[in-house]
């Protein structure tokens, strides 16, 4: 958080956008930014800075260009300043809003489609959520800008819903100069649309101190020291978490904060773990647990204390997901749990499932409940490599994979599946890794995708539906992207009440749900109170009743029967 004293109005904008005031003598440019902190369903704060001392303002809007004064919220800081920081307070979850930003006279920035924040949803609302993660990616060179564009091609249109940084954002000290190359300089056009959430590493401390949280660090980034944007409050932007959705995402201070047992930082981790119930909990910081790459886990101290003080703790409390950095490498563990010694004590009972993850290989993670529960087992992930390289033994026994090659981390969370994919530089998929929660019992609908399940490992299928007949329908497999459409059918049998509507698809993509089970050609949705029965057709072989509130997945090929999946939210849905 900046120490900048606020001191800010709300008004309706009455012609800010329609007439633009012209310059005064002094030229007024952004040379920094925007870049959106803090993000939650109702706040964000927008950040910049003008070359000259000027007042500040943003307006805002749903619309993204042509905003007539009715629409437009704006809120001033009148005071004169170059770095500006503006918080939007008030706003509707789940929710995209265009803004501009400039002075009170003029705009400077924005106004049109490529400057917008869309807020988070309500804490607990899964919403199918796309992550960049980078991991000392500080180096402002052609190296981070490959990774940068390789995610860019990978995302396409896309929208990034949130980002993080693992440290070692800017080197090689994390001055306000370093970080104007290596992070505002390198990724402008998505600071300016997805909330970038970080941590400190150690070059990024050569500069910052988190005692006094004070240096460019602390000075660049608004972080949720009060509990602002979810979870228990810190007390501190060196340390902190936040809610998206239905993750819970925990950001530790591996460098500059005590790490001792009792310590202020991992009393608060207990305290924050024991308030969360989100289906998932990601959690990063700098210094990696397990590591054999340019660092060492096994001899160095804050990797040691990391792994000795805060695993215990985090692993209690349900970790899914541990993200960190330093090693310049890339490395990805099994499914594991309780290993908190050095490299030579891991034995087979720590790793819960030694397949490789991935649906279409030797199968995905599963831990068995939706929530928070101990000990159920964690990937660990070390992603150093977004600016450079630099080797290492990389045999670490708890990596699945240990890679030198320059890359960021895409991070998927859908319901009660996340899925991770690592993209080098020029764009190749090196490594991915799947984790279901609850993965046998659950197919959950999201209120912001109605219609989305993830199913068992190898047979997650989206299906959407208009409850009327000759509505569209879609099935899609999540592993392969493949995806087919059909029409919603009322089944042509007397049996059949007329509430009960089929999804009859017929594949029309090569390979189309041919992953782990099969060819899956019919689903049948029963919305209704009452339990139905499907006529007989062609692609549903073998009518059964279907239980009220049930999605019901059939393999046609009879390999593996049918599958059902409660329906615990059941919305229509335009297509
Ligand atoms: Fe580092």
């Amino acid at each position: 958080m900046s120490r900048i004293n606020r001191s800010i109005s709300v008004t309706l904008a009455s012609v800010w956008f329609a007439a633009i005031a012209p310059s005064v003598a002094v030229a007024q440019s952004v040379v920094r930014g925007p870049y959106l902190q803090s993000g939650t369903p109702t706040n964000v704060v927008v950040r910049w800075r003008t070359d000259v001392l000027t007042d500040g303002r943003v307006c805002y809007g749903t619309a993204p260009v042509d905003l007539t004064p009715a629409d437009l919220v704006c809120v001033d800081d009148r005071l004169s300043r170059t770095n500006h920081e503006v918080t939007l307070s008030g706003l509707n979850p789940d929710t995209k809003y265009f803004y501009a930003i400039g002075t009170t006279t003029k705009t400077l920035a924005g106004g049109g489609a490529d400057h917008f924040v869309v807020t988070a949803p309500p804490p607990g609302t899964p919403k199918p959520t796309r992550i960049w993660v980078l991991g000392d990616s500080g180096t402002a060179d052609a190296g981070a800008a490959a990774v940068r564009d390789a995610y860019f091609s990978f995302t396409g249109s896309r929208e990034t819903d949130l980002w993080l940084m693992l440290g070692d954002n800017a080197y090689s000290d994390g001055t306000d100069a370093q970080y104007q190359a290596a992070v505002f300089n390198m990724y402008p056009t998505l600071l300016r649309k997805s909330v970038l959430w970080p941590t400190l590493g150690n070059h990024d401390g050569h500069s910052a101190d988190s005692a006094t949280q004070s240096g460019p660090y602390y000075d660049i980034f608004t972080l949720p020291r009060n509990g602002e944007a979810g979870g228990v409050a810190s007390g501190t932007e060196a340390y902190y978490s936040f809610d998206y959705g239905n993750i819970h995402f925990i950001v530790l201070d591996s460098f500059d904060s005590d790490r001792s047992p009792g310590g202020a930082m991992m009393t608060w981790l207990e305290t924050d773990l024991a308030a969360t119930k989100q289906d998932w909990i990601i959690a990063f910081w700098h210094h990696p647990p397990y590591s054999k790459g340019s660092h060492d886990s096994d001899t160095e101290t804050e990797l040691i204390q990391m792994r000795q003080n805060a695993l215990p703790i985090l692993e209690q409390g349900g970790v899914d997901l541990v993200l960190a950095g330093h090693s310049h490498s890339y490395e990805r563990s099994f499914l594991i749990d309780g290993h908190y010694g050095t490299s030579n004590t891991l034995v087979p009972s720590m790793i819960l499932d030694s397949a490789d993850g991935r649906p279409t290989g030797t199968g995905a993670y599963q831990k068995p409940t939706e929530g928070p529960s101990p000990h159920l087992g964690a990937v660990y992930a070390v992603l150093g490599s977004s600016g450079h390289t630099s080797g290492g033994a990389l045999n670490h026994p708890a990596m699945f994979v240990s890679l030198n090659v320059l890359g960021s981390l895409v991070l998927d969370v859908t319901g009660n599946r996340l899925d991770a994919t690592f993209l080098d530089s020029i764009g190749g998929i090196r490594d991915t890794f799947t984790i279901f929660k609850d993965p046998q019992t659950e197919a959950e609908s999201t209120s912001g995708a109605p219609g989305v399940f993830a199913a068992a490992a190898g047979q997650s299928v989206e299906a959407k539906w208009e409850p009327v007949a000759g509505g569209k329908c879609e099935v899609k497999n999540e592993s392969t992207n493949d995806k087919a459409r059909g029409t919603v059918q009322v089944p042509a049998t007397s049996a059949a009440p007329s509430n009960h509507l089929e999804c009859k698809v017929t594949s029309t993509t090569p390979g189309f749900m041919t992953v782990a089970v099969g060819d899956i050609l019919c689903v049948d949705v029963n919305s209704s109170a009452n339990a139905v029965t499907p006529a007989a057709t062609a692609s549903c072989a073998t009518p059964a009743a279907v239980p009220a509130n049930t999605l019901r997945v059939r393999d046609v090929t009879g390999t593996t029967g049918t599958q059902d999946f409660s329906l615990t939210e059941v919305e229509t849905q335009d297509d």
